[in-house]
């Protein structure tokens, strides 16, 4: 997440999803914005502005006639400061005044002040009921008529008791949203596809043959891509990762799991990554009872091939622009080159070194037509924004003659 020199205004309304705001302050802080607290007053009743001051490092701003801002313009100096303004919690009420373009408070008023270059971003939270009510959908969809951007709500469990959607995104997956927005839309349009993560190749009930792969490069470039303004499909096998935003996930175990579901949704993509440790081999007979162990007896398991996922895609007709990956413990410039000849595809990347599995950062060296070329060690997050660069550049290069 980077939103590094962007000054965001944090509006916080009226209800229990306040104390999540905490959370997203400081995440936004971390993230490197600077960030303005604007309180409603039916906020306060949730959370004090004590403690946004001191997640935030600033003031808050409750108040219209704040005596702070000394042409007691509040609403104007907020408003035309900012590169983004997000409300998290939005009210159901607090919709309702958007939609009426009412100014009967310090927020309000700098929603309805905020010139038409600064972008409102929502993030709705209220009771399923609320939330459902035909008034509130009314307003939702006057909002995104009027351009506002709907962040959530989500579906699960509510403070009420109840269950349903009107649940406030999660902090991380709001900062996830906001951040994406200021990236440069380089895959507008286009729909992704991304195999991540290990397979696990079961033995017995209980036992089954796996990989170290976390999934982190993967779910990074799903979220890359999905910042890019990609409509992203995740396929992936057992990680222990939050699910990215406004991501479809496809959670699959084994290989030929994984297989069936890219297979089952790939005629409709414009791109295919492949960045998932597929295991090449599965267990031959998988015994439907755990393997007893027993004295002086030692089991020896029988291998299948499993199916080449990537080689299966670019051998179709008309196969979308197809991304491998490669991790090979040594001599990478060679194989890698092979590799990318050998699997039929425009463009593979390797991984340097084979040590990358569940680290943060990594070092990748692509290798497409004209040769290969170093992507410097960088944290996952960064080296697949600039992934999806390289690829958005390939993939709207015009053949040449
Ligand atoms: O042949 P190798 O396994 O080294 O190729 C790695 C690339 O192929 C990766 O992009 C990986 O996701 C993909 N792959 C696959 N299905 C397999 C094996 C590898 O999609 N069964």
């Amino acid at each position: 997440m980077n939103l590094a020199g962007k000054k965001i205004v944090l509006g916080l309304t009226g209800g229990i999803a306040c104390y999540k705001a905490a959370e997203l302050a400081r995440g936004l802080v971390k993230a490197g914005a600077s960030v303005q607290v604007v309180m409603t007053e039916a906020s306060r009743h949730f959370i004090t502005p004590v403690t946004m001051q001191a997640l935030s490092g600033k003031p808050v701003y409750t108040d219209q006639w704040d005596s702070r801002i000394s042409n007691n313009m509040a609403h104007i100096d907020l408003s035309r400061d900012a590169d983004a303004i997000l409300i998290a919690p939005c009210s159901a009420d607090f919709m309702r005044k958007l939609v009426h373009g009412a100014a009967d408070d310090l927020l309000s008023t700098l929603c309805l002040a905020r010139p038409a270059t600064v972008p409102l971003l929502v993030a709705p939270a209220m009771n399923v009921e609320m939330w459902e009510n035909p008034a509130t959908q009314r307003n939702a969809e006057q909002l995104r008529k009027d351009g506002v951007s709907l962040l959530g709500p989500v579906a699960g469990d509510q403070a009420c008791g109840e269950t349903g959607l009107g649940r406030m995104m999660e902090p991380e997956q709001l900062l996830e949203d906001l951040s994406a927005f200021f990236h440069p839309k380089l895959l507008a349009g286009k729909k992704v596809m991304i195999t991540a993560g290990p397979t696990f190749e079961p033995i017995d009930p209980v036992r089954g043959i796996t990989n170290l792969s976390s999934g982190k490069m993967g779910f990074a470039i799903a979220r890359a891509a999905r910042a890019a303004g990609a409509e992203v499909t995740l396929v992936s096998g057992p990680t222990a990762l939050p699910r990215p935003s406004s991501v479809t996930l496809l959670p699959v175990t084994t290989a030929r799991e994984m297989h069936d579901a890219v297979m089952s949704q790939i005629a409709a993509q414009d791109l295919f990554i492949a960045v998932a440790a597929v295991a090449d081999w599965r267990v031959a007979s998988v015994s439907g009872q755990k393997i007893k162990k027993q004295e002086g007896q030692i089991p020896s398991l029988q291998f299948e091939q499993n199916p080449d996922i990537l080689a299966a895609v670019a051998a179709l007709p008309s196969p979308p622009y197809c991304v491998g990956f490669a991790a090979e413990s040594e001599d990478l410039l060679a194989h890698g080159a092979a590799k990318r000849e050998k699997k039929h595809i425009p463009l593979l990347v390797g991984n340097i070194g084979h040590q990358t599995f569940g680290k943060d950062d990594n070092e990748l060296v692509l290798f497409d037509e004209q040769g290969h070329h170093r992507l410097p060690r960088a944290s996952k997050d960064a080296l697949a924004q600039t992934l999806i660069k390289e690829i958005a550049q390939r993939i709207y290069r015009k053949p040449s003659a």
